[in-house]
């Protein structure tokens, strides 16, 4: 029997109802603040992620799903959504357009990490991008929809962590201090954060080991590195967040996995417990587009893990409105009906009324118990007297009422939706 891989899963009828709703709220948020969707496809050039992800990541570093193709090109599945929407924007002149340009996308990601709950080979996110402005209000905005969103879906027990990592001018004077600090301790660490030393020393910072925790703790902060322009940046943020009443927390340690970003870099938690708390992050990368060959442009965005919402609308008991259903089951008895009963669910279709129409010939009592699994409002049945009738049985399913009822009636009634008396 064949699995879905590791790391993967099947999102099941049942399932769907939640991810419509997150789609739609997402949607929805979207449309407010004038993000317009794009959709990038699900693999690229493995350069577009290894050059701006970059190495001493352990995304680039270990989790990648690279292959070649039959002409020998190395490609990627989608790491991550920013990466790719700079590629569209590039590709497609959208410089060209009044900036900022916002977009959003909604779509799997793949990353090859070890699967627990929250955590999986191939999850979904939805994230934004707005690009071609440095102003800190698009930052704002930026935060501001991620909290409207989550509250929009009915999550409450978030926090939101915000910290300035600083431009490429004044980050390098930062990253000398910090190896300096963890070079003194240097034999206390973890072997990763051995290699991070050498290689991505900012992720020193957001390292979970106890042994390297304390470290971590008495390290240099880099908002006291910050360039004025920088310090001037984020000061603005948290202005106009605490404007706008949007709690977050500074967290100086606050780094994100992935190495674009510039100034503003921001993460929202979960509070509730068992499940990854991360439930999105972002922030600025103002050098990444020109990275990609372009201009300097500067940008911002945030992307959230869909099943990690999911996760916590469930822990948080969440009511989520039921997906649509057909509101009948037609049932028959004999070929006669049969066929009546095909050309009854034909018209009602047509007219827009959805219905389940048996098949096969099992039992009425078979036929009955399938309406009840499907819980649909009404059965409809007709037999050899209904067919010669022109006429059908409606059974209320609620209330186990039924009546006869011309077959040319079903659909303004089942319309009206009323339950039988
Ligand atoms: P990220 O923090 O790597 O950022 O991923 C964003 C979110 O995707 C995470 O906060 C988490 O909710 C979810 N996620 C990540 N990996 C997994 C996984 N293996 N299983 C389940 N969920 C996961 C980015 O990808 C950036 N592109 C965000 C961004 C947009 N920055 C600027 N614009």
């Amino acid at each position: 029997m064949y699995k879905a891989v590791r790391g993967t899963s099947d999102i099941l009828p049942q399932e769907q109802a939640y991810w419509k709703y997150v789609e739609e709220k997402a949607a929805c948020l979207c449309q407010l603040y004038g993000y317009q969707p794009l959709t990038t496809p699900i693999f690229e050039d493995s350069q577009l992620f290894a050059r701006t992800v970059a190495g001493g990541t352990d995304l680039v570093d270990k989790e990648m799903y690279t292959f070649e193709d039959r002409s020998g090109q190395k490609l990627a599945l989608r790491a991550e959504g920013t990466a790719p929407v700079c590629r569209a924007y590039l590709e497609h002149g959208l410089f060209n357009l009044p900036q900022p340009v916002k977009l959003y996308y909604i779509g799997p990601a793949f990353r090859y990490e070890r699967p627990q709950a929250g955590r999986y080979r191939q999850h979904h996110q939805f994230g934004y991008e707005a690009l071609g402005d440095a102003d800190p209000a698009l930052d704002v905005e930026v935060i501001e929809m991620a909290q409207q969103f989550l509250l929009s879906l009915g999550l409450s027990e978030f926090s939101i962590q915000l910290n300035s990592i600083g431009c490429r001018f004044c980050q390098p004077k930062y990253i000398e201090a910090l190896k300096q600090h963890y070079s003194n301790d240097a034999t206390y660490l973890c072997p990763d954060c051995k290699v991070r030393l050498l290689r991505n020393p900012l992720r020193l910072l957001d390292c979970k080991k106890a042994s390297c925790q304390s470290v971590a703790e008495t390290a240099p902060k880099i908002t006291d590195y910050l360039c004025p322009e920088c310090q001037a940046h984020f000061q603005n943020v948290q202005q106009n967040l605490e404007m706008l009443n949007i709690p977050f927390q500074l967290n100086y340690r606050l780094v994100r996995g992935l190495d674009y970003y510039t100034r503003t870099v921001f993460e929202v938690e979960s509070q509730e417990e068992g499940t990854q708390s991360a439930l999105g992050g972002g922030g600025r990368y103002d050098d990444l587009i020109a990275q990609l060959g372009g201009k300097h442009t500067p940008a911002v965005g945030f992307a959230t893990g869909i099943e990690r919402l999911i996760l916590n609308l469930k822990r948080q008991k969440t009511k989520i409105p039921a997906l649509p259903k057909p509101i009948a089951f037609i049932a028959y008895l004999g070929e006669e009906a049969r066929i009546e009963a095909m050309k009854l669910a034909f018209r009602l279709r047509q007219v827009g009324i959805a219905v389940i129409k048996a098949t096969g010939d099992k039992s009425l009592k078979g036929q009955l118990r399938q309406a009840n699994s499907l819980s649909t409002n009404y059965a409809i049945i007709i037999g050899e007297e209904e067919v010669r009738n022109q006429t059908a049985v409606l059974r209320d399913m609620i209330n186990n009422k039924q009546r006869a009822i011309p077959l040319t009636e079903i659909a303004p009634s089942l319309k009206q939706s009323k339950p039988l008396e």
